[in-house]
């Protein structure tokens, strides 16, 4: 039987397309872009070009773009490399309680280093409100990060409400836009980001590759030292197969946000339907209208989770749980945690995330199978 794979929010399969645009750079074209001799400038061209096309997608100039090994180090070089090197205009970060542990984690460890750190809650739909992000920004706030779109359960922030309010008061803003890329169109200028976070991993492009967009005049202190790569903003020869395999996944994503969000859509709907026709207790996690297409999240009244995971899987459905599996137990996930009161809800999510290759038999499929499973399970 063929597996069907429904976990492209955590990773997505390489574009074939990107694939062959890729396979030059791995041979015949394996010059160091840096290198001023022939085989460098065949290099150096395939770099521009990609880092010129991935700029005019999100509305920025080519120079504000700096290539990462994906959307954790875009995340660490926005939120450390800005707020050190400003350290001297204040010390206080707002974020989110709902943010990936890339975001996270960096604030934890920047707390370590004499940073305040302000976690915004969500409401049971997960949005952060724009008069809460406004009762707590104060003389010594320099730096605001929050999500576009959850990794989780899809919710959408109100962004460019928030960015509009910081860019009065001059305060730098990061989106990690992670999920959202490739999905909504995203425009930087209207969006008053300051930095944004991309990974091509997420987009139908290759692993360990993503991009910072850092707004011209916003300086960051370099994360690692060695050349002057990036325009000195990140060291190290710069890995041009993987970024010309990006450029091409993303004009891919890009050209097709329309039809995508209109199919992912419906498979969410067909989805829903399913459930209903087959009485399923279930709810739905996460905003209704302003939610990525592509993220499903789901609580089934009564499951274990883990069981369901593994039915699923030896079904050969590929979905996730919004939980980390930790030495065997499965604590509920930091963003259901954040939306919910009720912990058995936050313990019995799973989330359904579409992508290339998925067609409506497969998710048909997919839910009817996740039908006869939860019955199974819960019949005793
Ligand atoms: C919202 C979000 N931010 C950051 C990341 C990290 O990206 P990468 O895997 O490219 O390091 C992810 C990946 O799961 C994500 O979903």
């Amino acid at each position: 039987m063929k597996p069907i794979y429904l976990d492209h929010a955590a990773t997505s399969p390489l574009h074939p397309k990107a694939l062959e645009a890729m396979m030059p750079y791995f041979s015949e074209h394996f010059g160091n872009p840096s290198s001023i001799h022939r085989f460098g400038r065949t290099t150096r061209h395939a770099l521009d070009e990609a880092r010129s096309s991935l700029a005019q997608s999100i509305g920025a100039n080519p120079d504000e773009l700096i290539f990462t090994s994906g959307g954790t180090e875009a995340d660490n070089m926005a939120i450390t490399g800005y707020v050190l090197k400003n350290k001297k205009k204040g010390n206080h970060i707002i974020t989110t309680a709902i943010e990936h542990h890339a975001v996270l984690h960096t604030c934890k460890a920047l707390e370590e280093q004499g940073f305040e750190v302000t976690y915004l809650p969500v409401d049971e739909k997960g949005i952060v409100s724009l008069a809460e992000l406004k009762r707590h920004v104060r003389q010594e706030t320099i730096l605001v990060s929050i999500m576009y779109g959850n990794n989780e359960v899809g919710t959408i922030q109100p962004i460019e409400e928030i960015g509009a309010y910081l860019k009065e008061y001059d305060i730098a803003f990061h989106t990690d836009a992670v999920q959202a890329y490739g999905t909504i169109p995203l425009d930087v200028e209207q969006l008053s980001a300051t930095f944004l976070s991309v990974s091509a991993h997420k987009i139908n492009g290759p692993k360990g590759v993503g991009f910072l967009y850092a707004k011209k005049g916003y300086d960051l202190k370099p994360q690692f030292y060695g050349g002057e790569q990036e325009r000195k903003r990140r060291a190290g020869t710069e890995n041009v197969a993987s970024i010309v395999g990006f450029a091409e996944a993303a004009k891919l994503a890009v050209a097709e946000i329309q039809e995508k969000q209109q199919r992912y859509l419906e498979f969410r709907e067909r989805m829903i339907t399913v459930f209903r026709e087959e009485e399923l207790e279930f709810s739905v996690n996460g905003h209704e209208v302003d939610v990525l297409p592509h993220v499903f999240n789901v609580s089934f009244k009564g499951v274990n989770v883990e069981s369901l995971l593994v039915n699923l899987d030896l079904a050969g459905i590929a979905v996730s749980s919004g939980s980390a599996c930790t030495a065997g137990s499965i604590e509920p996930s930091h963003v259901l945690t954040a939306m919910f009161n009720d912990s058995e809800k936050a313990k019995s999510a799973v989330r359904f995330s579409f992508g290339y290759g998925n067609t409506i038999e497969d998710i048909e499929k997919a839910a009817k199978e996740t039908v006869q499973i939860v019955k199974r399970i819960t019949s005793f």
